[in-house]
């Protein structure tokens, strides 16, 4: 086994993420410490050497700050305090501590889209029409839009004190804040500086291209559908926010951008406009949705819209910009299930999965437990879910005349909850996750799959990442090569080439369950190099492939 780097040489100060992965931890699902059945930081600390030992160079942590946790914690009531479910600031100061001497960075969750609606900015906006805080807010005598909530239902509430309605986005309890209101950008802003002088070292911006919205020239505003993403003065609020907050500390920042399409994701990661470093595009999350449909109309991927997709955002980012790369996140169902075979492959389509993720250029993000091939719950009515999407949606989908299979069909493809069971951590009660009565149901299948027997066995997806990590970090061609795809219309092999100063990877994945053989044509000369990695520990590479296998290969 090839040792695992705490820092590499290639990474040159000022955009070491471009050499870095990320492992991103949902707290309440990752590890607890004293038996309530929830996540919480001192389980987060008590599994650092694991984390070291995978290689990782970042953690991004989702939200543990004071949360009403109408959804689990991106509904923030103080952004300068824990909540006590998860721990207090000494526990963050202490997780800080112990991953700086691992060498790990932590990049903080910066939901500021919205707060929750028992934020005190809220309570006194909400208390008064003429209150100082009310136009931190979004407030309006009527629905203004005819938007409906990323949860289901109309993004405006009645609130009885003041007989008016605010807008939210997402749930009731998550009102929008009026980010064209200064004194709102520079809370924001203070409470930013007050992390990073705490020692974190960089933002995953929650939904932060939805945070200008736009208006028609009355002054109401714009309804058209989505007008809210990528509004009129993003790029004015992201470059006041660099100036203010980011510039000048080295830092590793990420927006979420749901619809963001490669022309703006350049205006965003583009380094000489002083935005964010990278953006995550949701397109390839889309590919096995209906078109026109939101994500509960599900149909099968057809790996050559992949493939384009990819493509495009590799090429579209090659000059100016940087792709962030992801399969998985607590948003989204196991990509091993819904993208690989969970079943008779599980443990090599999860590695080839990794394996054409890890190559492309961009910075790499694994979600806790992808790295050793989790996959959905087998949750099979809706009263196993806890999600406040899926469940609103379920409701609604019920009332629409969606039958209970098509509801539980849809929830058991795309419910954000695939990701949220406990990670499994070994194959005692429980996987190890508590010893309490967990508050999502651990997967069943958590006796065989489960992370000690994955680093145990050096054929694991565990080690599998681990050197998928050791690559990125030795060689610079992963990181700054050039990105080529082949056979683009092959409906079962993955391959594209990365170049730099003479050096030519060959990535070849088979992505069926069939046996393949694929002919490379003028391109078949890349099989002579040398292998760096193969899901089959193969020493030399071939045009067939077997199920789901897939290598890497250097020449020059
Ligand atoms: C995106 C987050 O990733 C998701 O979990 C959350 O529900 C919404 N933004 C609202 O904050």
């Amino acid at each position: 086994m090839p040792p695992t780097p705490v820092s590499s040489d290639l990474r040159p100060t000022n955009d070491w993420w471009k050499s870095a992965v990320v492992y991103q931890i949902y707290p309440r699902s990752f590890a607890d410490s004293n038996g309530d059945g929830i996540g919480d930081l001192p389980g987060i600390i008590s599994k650092l050497d694991y984390l070291a030992e995978l290689g990782v160079d970042v953690v991004w942590m989702s939200p543990a700050y004071k949360s009403p946790q109408d959804d689990n914690g991106y509904d923030i009531s103080d952004y300068q305090d824990m909540d006590p479910t998860f721990g207090a600031l000494a526990d963050m100061d202490e997780l800080i501590a112990g991953l700086h001497e691992r060498g790990i960075k932590l990049v903080m969750d910066l939901v500021v889209n919205h707060t929750s609606d028992e934020h005190p900015w809220f309570v006194e906006s909400r208390s008064s029409r003429d209150n100082p805080k009310r136009d931190w807010y979004w407030w309006r005598d009527e629905p203004e839009t005819e938007w409906e909530s990323f949860f289901s239902g109309s993004v405006w509430e009645h609130d009885e004190t003041t007989d008016s309605y605010y807008l939210h986005l997402f749930s009731r309890k998550q009102p929008d804040l009026n980010w064209e209101n200064p004194q709102v950008r520079e809370a924001v802003y203070e409470m930013m500086r007050w992390w990073l002088d705490r020692g974190v070292d960089g933002f995953r911006m929650d939904v932060i291209n939805l945070i200008s919205k736009k208006f028609n020239t009355d002054g109401s505003l714009d309804g058209t559908e989505s007008s809210y993403v990528d509004g009129p003065r993003m790029h004015e609020f992201m470059q006041e926010m660099h100036r203010e907050v980011l510039a000048g500390r080295n830092l590793i920042t990420v927006g979420e951008t749901p619809g963001v399409t490669i022309a703006e994701a350049q205006n965003y990661t583009d380094p000489a406009r002083n935005e964010v470093n990278m953006v995550f595009t949701f397109e390839h999350m889309n590919l096995d949705t209906i078109p026109g449909q939101y994500k509960w109309g599900h149909r099968d991927l057809y790996l050559p819209d992949l493939k384009e997709n990819l493509s495009a955002w590799q090429t579209g980012l090659m000059e100016t910009g940087w792709n962030s790369l992801y399969w998985d996140n607590h948003d989204q169902p196991r990509a091993v299930s819904r993208f690989g075979n969970d079943g008779e492959h599980r443990v090599a389509s999860a590695k080839t999965l990794a394996t054409v993720l890890h190559m492309m250029r961009g910075t790499p993000y694994i979600y806790q437990g992808e790295e050793f091939g989790m996959t959905n719950s087998p949750f099979v009515s809706v009263d196993e879910y806890q999600d406040i999407e899926s469940l609103n949606w379920a409701k609604q989908a019920a009332q629409e005349g969606w039958s209970t299979e098509e509801i539980t069909f849809a929830l058991s493809v795309k419910s954000r909850d695939h990701a949220r069971t406990p990670v499994q951590w070994d194959a005692t009660d429980k996987a190890g996750f508590t010893t309490g009565q967990p508050w999502l149901a651990v997967n069943p299948n958590y006796v065989e799959i489960n992370a000690a027997a994955a680093v145990a066995d050096p054929t694991s997806v565990f080690h599998h990442h681990r050197m998928l990590i050791n690559l990125r970090h030795t060689h610079d061609v992963i990181v700054n090569g050039d990105y080529r795809l082949l056979l683009p219309e092959h409906e079962q092999v993955f391959a594209y080439a990365r170049s730099l100063d003479g050096k030519q990877v060959l990535v070849l994945a088979n992505f069926s369950d069939e046996h393949i053989s694929v002919d490379l044509g003028e391109d078949a000369g890349l099989l002579d190099g040398q292998i760096l990695l193969s899901t089959d520990g193969r020493t030399e590479a071939r045009p067939n492939l077997n199920p789901w296998e897939s290598i890497v290969v250097l020449n020059g």
